[in-house]
């Protein structure tokens, strides 16, 4: 009988949780939400805590910021300046040490639609983000990059050459290098098939995501749903004879991939996006991926685009998520989620 009663209700837990959840998940707080159509492409976190982030639709060109999100119960996101030339903006990073101001690289050009993917080709800009010590805004076009550039995407400073950034371009499936003293563009600085969709993708977007950590460069291939590294110098630049080598495929918990940072131990967080609609964890040194947060019908991070680490004292802890929308409801607009990430399991 009791065993019976047991029995019972394990069966019923399974089922419960077999059942897709729907309310919102403990560990995740939605910290602005952006108004229908709206789609945020990237996003970076200053030393005061405060959060940028780039709009690709919904708002021309702008690069919204978040005040001390940590800090405040209520947020909005305030946009910080709108960037001229271009209608949208996609990768934004900071550029450490670079001429005694706190500065950021990103990026922008025109889109006439996302799905299925159109870009106009040569409409693409780099951009240099300064402030001042009053935190006055400073934005400056520092490069057409170049005439071809067909989808500038993802981008990353070089810590051991400051003030060179590195910009991907998935559509190209190439990884340029700028110097943003010069304004120098290298288009082609890695070129490697392993950045390419395979033939036949059905969505042709390849390296989308670049980061350097010690003496690797590692990029992620959103068709190949794959994290790849290969050895780069301490100036950046590519080591003799390397070949790219794949770090993980997390093609068994989501079929593509966006943009993703290395956490406090050296492991990747990621944003899935669509249809993921994810944050995943990667273990670089087994290649495992799990899931932190999200699911192809959970609302929480649809779209996911980027996510960040928290830089205040109290949310070292929590990873801020931009998303873009939920591309089958209108009414969906992009949002900025915090998932604490001693919250998860
Ligand atoms: C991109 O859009 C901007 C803003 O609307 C416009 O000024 C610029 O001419 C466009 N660029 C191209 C190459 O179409
Ligand atoms: C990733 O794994 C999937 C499933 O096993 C496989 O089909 C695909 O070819 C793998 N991709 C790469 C880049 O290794
Ligand atoms: C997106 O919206 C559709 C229609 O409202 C809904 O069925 C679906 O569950 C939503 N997906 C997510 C990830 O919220």
């Amino acid at each position: 009988m009791l065993s019976n009663i047991l029995l019972s209700s394990a069966a019923f837990i399974a089922l419960a949780l077999a059942t897709p959840i729907h309310h919102s998940n403990p560990a995740a707080k939605t910290v602005v939400q952006l108004p229908a159509g709206s789609w945020l492409e990237s996003l970076a976190v200053r030393s005061n805590g405060n959060i940028l982030s780039t709009s690709l639709f919904g708002s021309t060109a702008s690069l919204y910021t978040v005040v001390q999100p940590a800090f405040h119960a209520k947020n909005s996101a305030e946009v910080l300046t709108i960037v001229p030339g271009v209608q949208s903006l996609l990768g934004i990073t900071e550029v450490p040490n670079y001429n005694g101001k706190e500065t950021f690289f990103m990026v922008g050009g025109n889109f006439t639609s996302l799905s299925p993917l159109a870009t106009i080709a040569g409409s693409f800009k780099g951009f240099k983000v300064t402030f001042s010590s009053h935190g006055k805004v400073h934005v400056e076009k520092v490069s057409n990059l170049t005439p071809d550039a067909a989808f500038a995407n993802g981008v990353t400073a070089i810590p051991g050459s400051p003030g060179s950034v590195l910009v991907t371009d998935s559509l190209l499936a190439t990884v340029g290098r700028l110097e943003l003293s010069t304004g120098h563009y290298d288009s082609k600085a890695f070129v490697f098939p392993e950045m390419a969709a395979p033939e036949g993708s059905p969505l042709p977007v390849g390296v989308s995501a670049v980061r350097v950590r010690g003496s690797y460069l590692y990029f992620g291939n959103a068709a190949r749903a794959s994290i790849y590294r290969v050895k780069i110098d301490s100036k950046g630049y590519l080591s003799k004879g390397a070949r790219p080598e794949l770090v993980a495929n997390i093609s068994s918990v989501a079929p593509g991939l966006d943009d993703f940072v290395f956490d406090a131990e050296g492991n990747i967080v990621l944003a899935t996006n669509s249809p993921e609609n994810a944050v995943v964890h990667v273990d670089v040194s087994t290649g495992k991926s799990k899931l932190l947060i999200g699911g192809p019908t959970d609302p929480t991070v649809p779209s996911s685009t980027a996510v960040g680490f928290g830089r205040d004292l109290l949310d070292t802890h929590t990873i801020y998520v931009s998303t873009g929308r939920n591309l089958t409801d209108p009414s969906s607009g992009a949002k900025i989620v915090a998932v604490d990430t001693r919250l998860l399991k």
